[in-house]
């Protein structure tokens, strides 16, 4: 056998398959349907920063960044979440520009996670942790964040917290449930943690994306998280440019400069337009301290052409993301639903459970509401006749 034909039986990721996101983007596209499953706006990025990337461009900036990231991109994070938390963060020695959050996290994991190390995750959980935690060598311990409210039992934490504990993963707001820390909560993480010698990584792709008034709760607004820390954001959440794949992560001095031995070797330095672009479209702060009311009225008009449904509406807190339960609509396994949905009703979403590693399935789906108000009044229509007019295939009949 050649080693081409050997491969396959010697994977790094054994259990890795292509992801539910192309699986269901894929199926819509087949069936014409909505696609409201895979997260990323249907609407275009700013025409200024467009405007900044063309002239970026225009102005010679086409060669390698440097690798940390370009200075003044580095310089207006420092300031933006010294403005939004209170953090005195060095930009030379504490901020690294990365290729979108996905870099980020992969690195931050490679940078601490050893074999045999135990890695925190709470399920349901975005789907690059695990992967990245494996090809380190490390396990998931998975905890569950229970509906509606998606909260971390931190009992739990704590009991699971153990010398083995190398790195806990969170994410706030979270995907896919829309849950968001609370000020308790980071009080509650500060003291499990206390006792441990654990690192965290904290994803906060959706940091503008908070609703009703919250404040997004940062790791970096604690001094004692912050030391222990992994920050992870991206612009792309930010300035509905997915595409550009464009993010960085926040560390101590000492973890950065681990996370750069890697990061140097994964892509050594990140688009240089894009980084001009992004640094002069966030001298001005207004577009991300705008974004909070931009998503939440979506969040309500999507909710309000649902809410006298059978559909439960689950909270939202922050995210561009709004779960339905379809407990009153049918009992099919979440899977089958989505595909249903897809296929006979036109919309198509993504099952929870996929987000969990033991497959638990709550009769519930993740809709994407980063769509034109025209697209979300479609959906929300056809998603309207759902348990009226047309029924799900009952899971006792097949
Ligand atoms: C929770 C979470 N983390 C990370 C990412 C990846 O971000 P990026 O596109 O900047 O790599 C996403 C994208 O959907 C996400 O939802």
């Amino acid at each position: 056998m050649n080693p081409a034909d050997r491969l396959a039986g010697q994977s790094r990721l054994p259990n890795v398959k292509t992801t539910i996101f192309a699986v269901m983007s894929q199926m819509a596209a087949r069936h014409g349907a909505i696609n409201l499953s895979q997260g990323f706006p249907d609407f275009e990025c700013p025409a200024r920063l467009r405007q900044l990337a063309a002239e970026a461009m225009a102005a010679g900036h086409n060669q390698y960044a440097p690798m940390p990231g370009l200075p003044a991109l580095r310089e207006r994070i420092a300031e933006k979440v010294g403005d939004m938390y209170g953090a005195g963060v060095d930009m030379d020695t504490e901020i690294t520009v990365t290729s979108g959050a996905t870099e980020a996290l992969f690195v931050a994991i490679q940078t601490v996670v050893r074999p045999g190390d135990e890695v925190i995750v709470f399920d349901p959980a975005y789907d690059s942790y695990q992967p990245a935690v494996e090809l380190a060598g490390g396990r998931c311990v998975h905890l569950p964040l229970g509906a509606p409210d998606y909260a971390i039992d931190f009992d739990a934490l704590a009991d699971a917290v153990g010398p083995n504990t190398r790195l806990v993963i969170v994410n706030s707001p979270h995907n896919p449930s829309g849950s968001a820390l609370s000020p308790a909560d980071l009080e509650r993480l500060e003291q499990v943690l206390a006792r441990s010698d654990a690192f965290v990584l904290s994803d906060e792709v959706y940091e503008h994306i908070v609703f009703d008034g919250l404040a997004h709760q940062s790791l970096l607004r604690s001094e004692s998280l912050r030391a222990r820390s992994f920050v992870v954001s991206s612009f792309g959440k930010t300035y509905h440019t997915t595409g550009w794949k464009v993010g960085y992560c926040i560390a101590p001095p000492t973890m950065t400069s681990e996370f750069r031995k890697i990061h140097q070797y994964v892509t050594f330095s990140i688009s240089t337009p894009m980084q001009h672009a992004i640094a002069q479209f966030m001298a001005d702060p207004s577009f991300h301290l705008e974004l909070p009311d931009f998503y939440q009225a979506k969040r309500d008009h999507f909710r309000g052409a649902l809410d006298d449904t059978a559909w439960d509406l689950m909270p939202c807190r922050g995210t561009y993301f709004q779960l339905l339960g379809y407990r009153r609509i049918g009992n099919l396994p979440d899977v089958e639903m989505a595909e249903w949905l897809t296929r006979e009703v036109g919309v198509a979403c993504i099952p929870v459970s996929v987000f969990n590693a033991d497959g638990n399935d709550e009769s519930i789906l993740r809709f994407c509401f980063a769509k034109g108000d025209r697209t979300l009044d479609a959906a929300a229509e056809k998603l309207r006749a759902v348990g009226k007019e047309l029924h799900p295939p009952d899971r006792t009949c097949r």
